[in-house]
């Protein structure tokens, strides 16, 4: 669970926390709260007071080392110290130049109660006597001599592109990170101005730019999005292919969330695709977008399982979400230099294909079903997945001298045109002819 931080001002930030004596299950449970919190916030390490836990424990992000540090205390430094920038996430919006220790060993019990002890160096040094400074009390600020190096952070301008329903979790994850005055979404460009995004943008009254007379090499498209001084893009599913002019705008480039694993699946339908392949695995892929369709370096992926059960609809939600989850912390690390973007192997590739044809755009035709030359049933099945609700899963049946339109509906159910869908066993008896099965 992600924990609320205390703002700047709570007592609890200010007084030594106590000492962990009982080795338990609640114990697990701050820690997997402590950790989903950090990931969440993109920080460096995150002490359990800033989270109203009044004991000494505290999680770092750094990966390859110790990550949980219980009653840590620095047991000898290096008498070299060196200046490092640093932020906390309980003084948002704000940064300071402290000088401490350049090495440390710090002694800590780790999460099963064992001793242990640990010398670290650089950034990780900085992280563990920062966080060992909250279990006491102490804030970086308290550290700072130079008070004139204390300074407020400037927030990165994000402008979202996205048009479907898929990108609304993440959009309202990018809004809200406001409050870690990290970052704000300055504009939003959609397909129009009344998709799910530009409505969900107005509510908001966040600035919208649609591509001009329905282009995107329109100068005045560009000129629009250029007004809003964007520093990064983040795109989601926004169904047009964003000329290199546009690309170029912003410093730190363009964010792509695909909803697959890259090198796999590039193209228009990637979850569709691993539907109808009956794939039992996915993901997403967060990537940097170079003007060739899907085949920029790669900042983050997270697997997801596909269920039986799923279908277009509920696996592109658990994407969505999973990836609105996940854009915090790939934006932290990556704009603070955490993340190098890794080429993707491009020998591995594959691309979407719809309905046997090249084509990875889904028309309605992907949806209709020979009853001279049928799928075998699994594929079926596969299809209604992937296609239902849009374009459908559709045949043509000919019965006593008439074209009926038919759709195949998930938990084998079957409608005719203007008809109220029934169970496919009913539809049998009525029609003997329709010797479709799945
Ligand atoms: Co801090």
């Amino acid at each position: 669970m992600i924990r609320e931080l205390l703002k700047p001002d709570d007592p609890i930030l200010r007084k030594k926390a106590a000492k962990v004596t009982k080795f338990d299950g609640e114990l697990k449970t701050i820690v997997k709260d402590l950790s989903e919190t950090l990931e969440y916030t993109g920080g460096l390490g995150i002490a359990a007071p800033q989270v109203g836990i009044p004991f000494q424990i505290f999680v770092s992000a750094l990966t390859g080392y110790p990550r949980v540090f219980i009653n840590p205390q620095v047991v000898a430094y290096s008498k070299e110290t060196s200046m490092m920038e640093e932020g906390c996430l309980s003084i948002p919006g704000y940064r300071g130049e402290v000088y401490r220790p350049n090495d440390v060993s710090i002694s800590y019990l780790d999460q099963h109660g064992k001793k242990k002890i640990y010398a670290a160096t650089k950034l990780l040094s900085k992280v563990l006597q920062h966080e060992t400074d909250h279990l006491n009390g102490i804030l970086y600020i308290d550290r700072m001599t130079k008070k004139d190096k204390f300074y407020q952070i400037i927030a990165y301008r994000i402008v979202f592109f996205g048009t479907p329903e898929f990108g609304l979790p993440i959009l309202s994850t990018l809004v809200s990170l406001k409050y870690s005055f990290e970052y704000e979404v300055v504009g939003v460009v959609s397909s129009t101005d009344s998709t799910p995004i530009a409505l969900a943008a107005k509510a908001q009254q966040i600035p919208i730019v649609t591509p001009i007379s329905g282009s995107l090499k329109n100068p005045g498209f560009r000129e629009a999005l250029s007004a809003l001084k964007p520093d990064i893009f983040v795109v989601a599913s926004f169904g047009h292919i964003i000329p290199k002019e546009v690309l170029a705008l912003p410093k730190y480039g363009a964010i792509n969330v695909h909803g697959s694993l890259l090198p796999h699946y590039r193209g228009a339908s990637p979850i569709q695709a691993s539907l109808l392949n009956g794939d039992t695995q996915t993901g997403v892929t967060f990537f940097i977008m170079d003007e060739k369709m899907d085949e920029g370096a790669i900042l983050g992926q997270k697997e997801i399982a596909i269920d039986p059960s799923d279908t277009y609809l509920t696996l592109s939600q658990k994407m969505a979400q999973e990836s609105s989850a996940t854009i915090p912390s790939i934006l932290h690390r990556y704009l603070n230099g955490r993340i190098k973007p890794q080429p993707q192997d491009h020998t591995q590739a594959t691309y979407t294909t719809i309905g046997g044809s090249s084509s990875t755009l889904i028309t309605k035709e992907s949806g209709y079903i020979d009853l001279k030359n049928p799928p075998e049933p699994k594929k079926i099945t596969n299809m209604i997945r992937a296609l239902t609700p849009w374009p459908g899963v559709w045949t043509k049946l000919e019965t006593n001298g008439k074209t009926k339109l038919v759709k195949l509906l998930p938990n084998h159910k079957v409608q005719i045109e203007g008809k109220t869908p029934i169970p496919l066993e009913d539809f049998k008896r009525g029609y003997p002819d329709f010797k479709l099965d799945w």
